[in-house]
């Protein structure tokens, strides 16, 4: 398959790499200069792209950005997506994560993410990879049928793409399950008991049938409170993850209490 990546930071390089190595034609973009780009493409064993480029001729179009990007869209990328024919799949990794990306006050009020970056973006797109952490895409996948194997959630409307997103998610390591419309996306976002948990399919499928939208922000900065409580050499995957099972926990206790 031939699939283009905008951004390669910690979750865009690993997905490249796992793209490549299975044997798809990537191209990738970042805001380098292009000398710069082309050392980052070639570690990747991808090929660079400028926006202009990244988007032609591809099956697949993944937007690995963060939040702040995508809420003052700059020129260059609008007219990306704006020009994409409609065909083209595309898939989100994004999170809302307010420290970082800064105070977004449709968020706040509640929209879902997933319908929050369609509206950005002018089109449809698909949630991909927005529950596994970047180091669980970069050595969590394992091959189709290993016991124990991780799941990612996919949430989107068009189920043409998310059959391809489920092979895709094969190919880098993951089994896929379908975790409804973009609307329903809301059930993969952070702090819920889908989100960074590192669960397999089943695991995954009753994780999201948990999540509570009255107190996803809430546990969403609980976490982020706790990560960062740690020192830094503390703040292992291991650590990080199992702050993340708390939001499951806490929502599996919630459920057996009622
Ligand atoms: N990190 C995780 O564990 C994780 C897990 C799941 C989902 N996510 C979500 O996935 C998204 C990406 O996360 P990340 O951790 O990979 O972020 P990151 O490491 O900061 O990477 C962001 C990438 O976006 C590129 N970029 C920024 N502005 C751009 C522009 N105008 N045009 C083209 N490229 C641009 C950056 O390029 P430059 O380097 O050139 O600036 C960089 O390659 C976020 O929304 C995040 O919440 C993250």
């Amino acid at each position: 398959m031939k699939i283009g990546i905008i951004g390669i930071g910690f979750v865009g390089a690993p997905l490249a790499k796992h793209l490549v190595a299975a044997g798809h034609q990537v191209k990738v973009t970042n805001t380098r200069p292009p000398e710069e780009l082309a050392r980052m493409a070639q570690a990747l064993g991808a090929a660079p792209a400028t926006l202009q480029e990244v988007g032609q001729g591809v099956d697949v179009l993944v937007s690995s950005l963060n939040f702040n990007v995508l809420a003052a869209l700059p020129q260059d990328l609008q007219d990306l997506f704006r020009s994409l024919p409609a065909d083209v799949i595309v898939a989100d990794t994004g999170n809302y994560i307010p420290f970082r990306d800064g105070r977004i006050e449709a968020l706040e009020q509640g929209q879902v993410e997933g319908l929050w970056v369609a509206e950005q973006l002018g089109r449809p797109v698909t949630k991909f990879l927005n529950n596994l952490l970047a180091e669980t895409i970069a050595t969590g996948g394992t091959p189709p049928g290993t016991p124990g194997r991780l799941a990612l959630a996919l949430a989107g409307d068009d189920q043409r793409a998310k059959q391809v997103l489920t092979t895709l998610s094969n190919d880098i390591g993951f089994d896929a399950v379908d975790a409804g419309s973009l609307a329903d996306s809301w059930r993969q976002q952070p702090g819920t008991p889908a989100y960074c948990t590192e669960l397999t399919a089943p695991e995954l499928v009753k994780a999201l049938a948990l999540a509570n939208p009255d107190v996803m922000a809430q546990e969403r900065e609980r976490v982020f409170t706790e990560i960062f409580r740690l020192p830094e050499v503390e703040r292992t995957h291991k650590a990080i993850v199992a702050i993340e099972r708390s939001v499951l926990q806490n929502a599996q206790q919630h459920q057996s209490g009622r």
